[in-house]
Formats: structure tokens, sequence, C-alpha cells
């Protein structure tokens, strides 16, 4: 750890059994390794590439379970729930399985209690530096935490594709994938009995997957949250031909229906979009058949580019972690290292350029 403003926060004296190892081998640095926020395909691959940069220049990899959950519990005291045994990992195959073999949570550090205790778990596992893989809120923790002086490499993961930092992010393109073969099982259905399918797919408030998956097809249409829509304008699609497929975003709700999906936070709910929708055009002429692709996209094997991706930036986040830190990401199609400030810089949205490219595919505007 850097500096003395993380030990003045969390007032830990505790010397650990992980200290005194770290006494002993002087030049031997501990590094966590973490996955936070929900799973995407690639993790596994990326752990292990940043576990092999780690371990390759003498350093210690320290696996956290659960996330920044692991850290809380470190904190309290448990070691048990908070570290992963690197003999449990089948570390030859694990790069072709989805999900993570350190485990997640939604756990982050916007509340001041849980932080203080992650940071408490962070000094008394001794650790000079976290890996960390994350999306958007996760990556913003990790800032908050390299602004208090720890080394962090962070990467960024979402099947939504929606830090802004990155151009894409582990786990997108196995999405993408996975939604495109979705749509080719139930096109069968929908060719052969006429019948109009709703798909509705994750992506939170960002329609870069809806978007992605209706490219790669075979659908008719596509709804995200980034344009204006309305029943009307789906409802006329529909009278177009029988048995279509269209994509719906889970955060994209059409103008007739946003107050309706407003919860008491004031922000339109995420997900279940599409029953709700069938349900209004159950009297159109022509009726559709609402079908929620959920988890499903989130699972599965990683397609290769996102195990290619993961490893790049598992490695180039595990190489910041031992330097400067530094969030690794792509920008212009190059794995690279940026500041870790950049890790603090929000969600990305569909831009105007990127609707456009949907042409007819596109409802509304
Ligand atoms: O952020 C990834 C994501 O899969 C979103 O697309 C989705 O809205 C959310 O996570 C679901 O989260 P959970 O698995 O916690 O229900």
């Amino acid at each position: 750890m850097r500096g003395s403003r993380l030990r003045q926060q969390t007032g830990q004296k505790a010397r650990t059994v992980a200290q005194a190892n770290k006494e002993n081998c002087v030049n031997a640095r501990r590094i966590g390794i973490l996955t936070n926020g929900g799973d995407s395909p690639g993790l596994n691959a990326g752990i292990a590439a940043a576990r092999d940069r780690i371990e390759q220049a003498g350093d210690t990899a320290v696996l956290l379970r659960n996330g920044y959950a692991g850290l809380v519990a470190a904190g309290a005291g448990d070691l048990q729930a908070a570290l992963v045994s690197a003999d449990s990992i089948d570390w030859r195959r694990m790069a072709r399985w989805g999900g993570s073999v350190l485990g997640s949570s939604r756990t982050n550090f916007s509340h001041d209690t849980l932080y203080r205790q992650g940071l408490a778990g962070v000094e008394l596992l001794a650790l000079d530096a976290l890996v960390i893989f994350g999306g958007d809120g996760t990556l913003t923790s990790a800032n908050r935490l390299a602004r208090d002086g720890l080394r962090v490499g962070a990467a960024p993961k979402t099947i939504d594709n929606d830090v802004a930092a990155s151009d894409t992010c582990i786990g997108f393109a196995t999405a993408v994938h996975g939604g495109a073969d979705a749509l080719e099982r139930l096109a069968d259905t929908a060719w052969t009995h006429n019948r109009t399918f709703l798909v509705e797919v994750m992506g939170r408030r960002s329609g870069y997957l809806a978007a992605a998956i209706a490219e790669a097809g075979p659908a008719d249409a596509v709804c995200v949250p980034e344009t204006d829509w309305t029943l009307q304008q789906l409802a006329e699609r529909l009278e177009d031909k029988d048995g279509q497929l269209i994509i719906i975003a889970e955060g994209a709700w059409p103008q007739d229906l946003v107050e309706q999906a407003r919860g008491s936070s004031g922000r339109t709910s995420v997900g279940g979009v599409a029953s709700v929708v069938a349900a209004q055009l159950g009297h159109a002429s022509v009726p559709v058949v609402a079908f929620g692709t959920g988890h499903l996209l989130r699972g599965g094997a990683p397609v290769a580019t996102d195990r290619i991706l993961a490893r790049r930036l598992g490695a180039l986040a595990a190489q910041a972690a031992q330097d400067d830190g530094g969030l690794a990401c792509v920008r212009d199609g190059v794995a690279q290292l940026r500041d870790i400030s950049d890790a603090a810089a929000g969600r990305r949205f569909l831009t105007d350029s990127d609707t456009a490219q949907l042409g007819s595919l596109l409802i509304g505007r």
C-alpha cells in the first residue's frame, strides 16, 4: 500500500500473517485480483492473464472472493469469505468458461461505511495493489480507491458495453453472439408459424447490446432507450408483415408508457418492458409474443474475441497495478493503458451516428 493515508482512514494496526510473510519476502508485492458487478463472459481469461503477469514478475497474486464484498469481509476479519485458494481453480481450462471463478457481488464503494470496511480489508490483507474487473459502478469505486493512494489497475467488463472510457468491454462480443443465436432459433418458429416476437435484451439504459444484436440479425426492427418511439409506431411496423423479430432494449420504454414505468426514484425501471408492451398491443391485428433473453446472454463460453480481449486487458491491468496504476481499455481499436481517473468517466450511450447506422431497423428517432 502506498502512503499512510489509507492506514489513517482504517485505523488498522493489526499485524496479520500476510504482513509477516510479506516482510520475510522483501521484493514480492501482494496484488489482489477481483471481479465485481454482473458476470460477463471472458472474465476467467482476464483473471488468468492478470495472475500470470503478476507471478511472472515475482509478485504474489491474492485472489479475492466476490469482488468488493471480499474486501469488506476481510475488513471484518473473515478471511474464509474473503479469499479464494489458487489450488481450487482449474487454471488450464478456465478461460473457456463463462462467469467468474472468483465470484462477484453488486457491492460498491459509494457508501462510506462499506468503503471504510473495504479499506480495512486492503490493510489486513497487506495488499500493495489491486487488479479490478468491473463495469461503470465498479470502476468508479476503483477510482475512489486510487484517489486514496492505492495502486489500482482496472479493466472494463460488461455485456452492456456502456463504459464511456472504452470502445468495447469484456463480454460484449459473446452477448451479441448469444443474442444473434437466440434470434436464429426464434426465427424458425416466427417464420414457420407467422408469429411475431418482441425480444427483450439487457443493456440497462444503453442500447449498444440491442443495436448490435439487431445488426447481427435476423431482426426486423429494434427499439433503444436513446430514441423516442411510440406504441403506434411499433403497431404500424407490425402491420408490415407476419412473423417478425423485434428487439427491444430493457431500458427502452415507449413515450406512452414512460410515466407508468417511472419508479419512486423518478427514473424509469429497467427490465420487463417487452411483456408490458406486448400486453398493450394485445388489440393490434397482429398478436406479439414477448420473449425475455435476460441472463442467458450473460452466460456461456466466451467467444474467441472476448478471450483475447480479456487476456490483453487483464495483463495490462496487472501491469498497471505493478507500476503506477491505470485503466486498461480499448481506444481506436487498440488495447492500451489510460490514467485511472478515466475509470470514473461514467456510462456511454448510442450516439446519433450509431443510431443512424441502424437505418430502417430503428423504430422511432
Ligand atoms: O450491467 C449488466 C447487467 O446485466 C444489465 O444489463 C442488467 O440490467 C443488470 O446487469 C442485471 O443485474 P442483476 O444480474 O444484478 O439482476
